[in-house]
């Protein structure tokens, strides 16, 4: 039986991640869901398994070092560490950079070191089977060209561009020099842009689906051809989960959906799916119409395209993606209508200033 210390479970990946664990091992494992529950936090993500006897919350600040040495010395049967917490928005990014580096890099240096005394054995090896994964990002890897053909792959330079990916790539180095110095033992992973429920709707998949259902513009930055390869993120649990138990130590994995596609194709899949999701007889259906997409200025230093060709995972670990994107965004739709009031909670207060500032409206 394993005990896991989560780190930003209650945000969209953490908290999906955490379903999916509970759903696959049932009472076999214990999870403690550390999260300091910023603006992307969301307890409300987890009711349903709070009372769970293998779950428990503490809220806590990843860069805060006492706090997490505590976490480790009250709960010293802590053999998983997975790491997810982070600043998670390019755009907020672009606009604050500093608590990117903050959370990001000086929060990952502190669960590193954290862990590293937890399980380091007086001859300078780590406890057997203790682990430590670092949930990353495709975008350290930089942009690729506009070209079919091109894929990142685990040996792709770091080319970072935006505050974000450049926190990212920072904390990855990080995790890379803790393998390397201490043979601490970890895996890294880089994944694409996930989609799925519970994702804050400051990402464009959400974000779409909430303005378009409350009738307003839908931003479309520059040209609307940038490519993303989006993947359903309970597929991304379940290849954190195998890279984990099944990948090579001290091994970076690529975990991407092959399913590329550009800005606009998302936005107008987006609108047919709600359009076939609304009864004919929903006032929406009136105004969720193509009409609504507005092009707005260009995100400053906006990646053009990312692609993963998720071959190291398929061929040494088995992993694929499973759902393809037409089930999944279905799925995603249907979620968002069942959960009109988490919708409504996480909009309420800041985020329409956020909102305001960064659309200009
Ligand atoms: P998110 O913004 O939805 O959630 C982040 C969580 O971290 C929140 O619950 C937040 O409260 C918590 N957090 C932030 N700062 C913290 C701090 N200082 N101490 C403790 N908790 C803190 O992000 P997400 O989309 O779920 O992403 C999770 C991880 O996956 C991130 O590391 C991100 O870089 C990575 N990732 C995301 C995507 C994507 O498409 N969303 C793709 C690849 C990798
Ligand atoms: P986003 O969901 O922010 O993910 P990332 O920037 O990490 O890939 O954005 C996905 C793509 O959608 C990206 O090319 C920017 C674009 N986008 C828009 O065109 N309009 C929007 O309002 C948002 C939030 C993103």
């Amino acid at each position: 039986m394993h005990t896991y210390l989560v780190t930003g479970g209650a945000g969209f990946i953490g908290s999906n991640y955490i379903h999916y664990m509970f759903k696959k091992y049932g009472d076999d494992i214990r999870i403690i869901n550390v999260d300091v529950l910023t603006y992307a936090g969301n307890l409300e993500n987890l009711r349903d398994i709070e009372n769970k006897p293998g779950y428990s919350f503490v809220k806590a600040d990843i860069t805060d070092k006492a706090a997490i040495e505590k976490i480790f010395a009250d709960n010293p049967d802590i053999d998983r560490v997975v790491h997810f917490a982070a600043e998670s928005h390019v755009d907020r990014s672009i606009r604050n950079p500093e608590v990117f580096v903050q959370t990001n890099v000086m929060g990952t240096a502190v669960m590193l070191n954290a862990a590293k005394a937890a399980w380091e054995l007086p001859d300078g090896t780590f406890k057997p089977d203790h682990k430590f994964l670092h949930v990353s990002t495709d975008e350290v890897y930089g942009t690729l060209p506009d070209d079919d053909n091109a894929y990142f792959y685990e040996t792709t330079p770091y080319d970072p561009h935006s505050p974000y990916s450049a926190s990212k790539a920072g904390s990855d180095m990080l995790v890379k020099s803790y393998m390397d110095t201490y043979k601490f033992p970890a895996n890294i992973t880089n994944c694409s842009n996930n989609y799925g429920p519970y994702q804050f709707p400051e990402k464009l998949i959400p974000l779409m689906i909430n303005n378009a259902l409350n009738g307003k513009k839908l931003p479309v930055y520059g040209d609307g051809l940038n490519v993303r390869d989006w993947l359903y993120v309970e597929d991304h649990a379940k290849a954190i989960d195998m890279v984990q138990e099944q990948g090579r130590l001290f091994e970076t994995y690529n975990i991407g959906g092959h399913n590329e596609k550009r800005n606009i194709e998302i936005v107008n899949i987006i609108i047919d799916t709600l359009r076939e999701e609304l009864d004919d007889s929903d006032p929406r259906k009136a105004y969720v119409t193509k009409d609504l997409i507005t092009y707005v200025e260009d995100r400053k230093g906006h990646d053009r395209r990312y692609a993963i060709a998720p071959d190291k995972i398929k061929s040494e670990i088995g992993w694929e993606p499973e759902t393809m994107f037409k089930e999944g965004i279905r799925k995603t739709i249907r979620w968002y209508f069942d959960h009109e009031d988490w919708m409504k909670n996480v909009t309420s207060g800041d985020y329409q200033k956020y909102y305001e500032t960064m659309y200009n409206v």
